[in-house]
């Protein structure tokens, strides 16, 4: 057996390596190409919007959807505290400032009743961030965007093809973006991809990441755009992991059953929730152990290194790092879980046997910590 199982590795059959040569062999490498306008397509009809729009990475289509959305200096936008820090950066790279809720205790994301204390006269946008693949509260998020008149940015990063009541995540705010980064879902080296059902949305998105040059005359800019595009290699990459993302989803769900069933019986440990509402799609295997603080936390992941099995920590409170202090909250859930929380190997190509060797590991180590 593999004696080092990383917390995460692409899945990449013969099929991404055809679509990969057949992109370079037509000679359009960079981001003009068959394979971004297909890939476009079937990202689309996928989540089930509209249009898709691929960006150079996650974060720029954060940052870029901001922008389309005209948030700027003095605006405030709600993001939640337990995040991955390009949340709060593409906030930040606007000018706008990010204000942290805290999280609900059992889904790890944005608390709705939290949203409704953070916001003041200069609240602009809410992102719910559907983190380590479960969605956010989206409905009780939508009514408090309606009530103050908000856009609504759905950080889709870790959570391709989950769902909130039967419908795909991206699909159910003004609009959502998404992550190809190497460890994601489906992956396309670095990118991403903005969803929308908001053709005005979709077209001034469009024009503000292609360098806003002009419709009507080439070389005339009248707003400051971006080169946020993505290369028609890495759209090929990505056409092929998304013809075989049921099967990439099915073996996601399945790894956590497998989990699940060895174990879930720990007394004290906790895996990922999946509410009655929800699709989780298990971007990431989480474990939260109750008597974990950092200390205990770092010694634990240490020894499972030792033993080659690879983890990593939940995410800190963004208003944690030095650099957000100053809109720092006592966001009691958020910073009461972060120190219990690891994410477990979770490639698409675990077996039942490594599962069952990571079980076996835990179960000797927590024994002794
Ligand atoms: C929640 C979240 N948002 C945004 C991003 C940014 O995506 P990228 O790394 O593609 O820029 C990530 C990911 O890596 C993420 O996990």
């Amino acid at each position: 057996m593999n004696k080092f199982i990383p917390v995460s590795e692409p899945s990449i059959t013969q099929k991404e390596i055809d679509y990969i040569l057949d992109a370079v062999n037509s000679g359009w490498v960079s981001s003009i190409g068959e394979y971004i306008e297909k890939f476009e397509r079937k990202f689309a009809e996928f989540v089930g919007t509209k249009y898709a729009l691929t960006t150079s990475n996650g974060t720029t289509g954060l940052h870029l959807a901001l922008v389309t959305f005209g948030i700027g200096d003095g605006d405030e936008v709600i993001v939640p505290d337990l995040t991955f820090i390009a949340t709060a950066n593409a906030v930040t790279y606007t000018g706008a400032k990010p204000v942290f809720a805290d999280v609900d205790p059992e889904t790890w994301c944005i608390d709705p009743e939290d949203i409704r204390r953070k916001i003041t006269s200069k609240t602009k946008a809410i992102i719910p961030v559907h983190l380590y693949g479960h969605p956010a509260d989206m409905d009780a998020i939508n009514e408090i965007a309606r009530e103050y008149g908000l856009f609504v940015l759905e950080d889709a990063a870790e959570a391709h093809g989950a769902e909130y009541k039967r419908k795909k995540v991206g699909s159910l705010g003004h609009a959502g973006i998404f992550s190809f980064y190497g460890n994601k879902i489906i992956t396309t080296g670095e990118g991403g991809m903005i969803t929308t059902n908001d053709e005005k949305f979709y077209e001034r998105a469009r024009y503000l990441r292609d360098q806003a040059m002009s419709k009507e005359k080439r070389y005339w800019h009248t707003d400051i755009g971006f080169n946020y595009r993505m290369t028609n290699i890495q759209a090929a990459l990505g056409l092929a992991q998304l013809e075989r993302i049921e099967e990439l989803i099915e073996k996601k769900r399945q790894i956590f059953k497998w989990y699940k069933e060895y174990l879930g019986d720990i007394e004290g440990i906790r895996l990922n929730p999946e509410k009655e509402w929800a699709k989780n799609v298990y971007w990431m295997i989480c474990l939260v152990n109750e008597k974990f603080d950092e200390e205990k936390r770092d010694k634990f992941m240490k020894k499972l290194k030792d033993t080659g099995i690879d983890t990593r920590p939940f995410f800190y409170p963004c208003s944690m790092m030095p650099i957000y202090s100053k809109n720092r909250f006592k966001n009691k859930v958020a910073y009461s879980i972060y120190e219990k929380g690891i994410n477990l190997p979770s490639s698409a190509n675990l077996t039942k046997e490594k599962v069952i060797w990571i079980y076996q590991e835990i179960k000797t180590i927590l024994k002794n910590i």
